[in-house]
């Protein structure tokens, strides 16, 4: 399979993100031309360490660069103040001046903290994300959103800090649980539904190719999302318009995922494809969209095993009240005024402003909200 190369076009600092395989074991070769002097600290978790390590460190050594790891728990709690805080006193132990560039190699979790550490550490160092899971291949490496949790919320303290390369290996997909697989694959979905119906389609037909890790269906999927990313981010590096409908299936899934713990019980790819399914039935009861474009969403993030009605993940149902309130949390809210991100037609997703709590209510009690 051949390499694929997607830049990510933001003026002086512009990136690739290379898609294919062999790209751990081979990363030495490509990371080398970017440091000043041939040492880059490796963040990863154990089981990225125990997994995929060593291929990265006999690449990065090859290619003559010193490259200490720091291995840290799994898990969304390393992303935490302390979290943080230990991450940046060992790499200042380090040594770590602000020319170098520091390697982020997992997940979600191990892109933001170690992103954000970047940010911060001196002032701010390159960073360099090997993203490990499908979720991090097509959003969180991509795009330069990184951050840690508050007490009062996901994701709530960050900064945005671009990276220097990104390189996404299929082949260390290949270890990924079934379930997170299927979190990626909601992502994957949420791009055509938010603004590629061809893709959508496309999905419908080769999703279980994509999720079965199947060569070149996977490449295509991979590349597609990145080449999305990559275009919405060149063009809303902030957030202040387009970029929000990545958030799409965000703030329903946002509420769910809140009242459920923010844990193991609703992961965050879960969510989105509950989120999604909801945004859509959302939208056709609001007559935005028909509700056959609904059914498709739901069929689709069904297919991938993924949950599209709250009565899937919540042994007792939520209240509208606790649900509204939760979705008040979300970054999107301004003003006190909810923001949703709904959908003329699958591919025809648009940022609502100031949507009316009334309509939402009646919405979740048709959804199985308690009163
Ligand atoms: N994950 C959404 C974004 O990067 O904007």
């Amino acid at each position: 399979m051949s390499l694929r190369t997607l830049g990510v076009a933001l003026a002086g600092r512009e990136y690739d993100v290379l898609v294919g395989r062999n790209l751990v074991c081979g990363a030495g070769s490509r990371v080398r031309p970017l440091l000043r002097r041939p040492f880059a600290p490796v963040v990863m978790d154990e089981t990225v360490a125990d997994l995929h390590g060593e291929a990265l460190r006999a690449s990065l050594q090859e290619a003559g660069v010193d490259c200490p790891a720091i291995v840290i728990p799994p898990g969304e709690q390393a992303k935490s103040f302390e979290g943080l805080a230990e991450l940046c006193d060992r790499l200042l132990a380090l040594g770590v001046e602000r020319s170098d560039r520091i390697i982020a190699f997992g997940g979600g979790v191990v892109g933001d903290l170690a992103g954000f550490a970047a940010a911060i550490v001196k002032r701010g160092v390159d960073v360099i994300q090997i993203p490990t899971t499908l979720l991090a291949q097509v959003d969180s490496s991509v795009g330069g959103k990184t951050a840690i949790d508050s007490p009062r919320g996901k994701n709530l303290i960050g900064a945005f800090h671009q990276p220097r390369l990104v390189l996404a290996d299929l082949g260390v997909l290949a270890t990924l649980p079934r379930r997170e697989l299927a979190c990626g694959y909601a992502e994957v979905l949420k791009y055509g539904m938010l603004g590629d119906a061809a893709f959508f389609a496309w999905l419908e037909a080769n999703g279980s190719e994509v999720l079965a890790l199947a060569e070149a269906p996977l490449a295509d999927a991979v590349s597609r999302c990145v080449e999305m990313k990559a275009e919405i981010v060149a063009e809303d590096e902030r957030e202040g318009g387009r970029r929000a409908l990545l958030n799409l299936g965000h703030t329903f899934g946002h509420a769910a995922e809140a009242l459920t713990g923010f844990g193991e019980t609703l992961k965050h790819g879960e969510a989105v494809g509950l989120g999604c399914a909801q945004a859509f039935r959302f939208s056709a009861s609001l007559g935005l969209c028909q509700g056959a474009d609904a059914d498709r969403v739901e069929a689709a993030v069904a297919a991938a095993g993924l949950p599209t009605r709250m009565s899937q993940v919540f042994g007792e149902p939520p209240s509208a009240d606790a649900l509204i309130e939760a979705m008040g949390q979300d970054k999107k809210a301004e003003g006190g005024e909810l923001t949703f991100i709904l959908a003329r037609g699958i591919g025809k997703a648009f940022v609502a402003r100031g949507v009316a709590r009334d309509p939402l209510r009646t919405f979740l009690l048709t959804e199985g909200a308690r009163p």
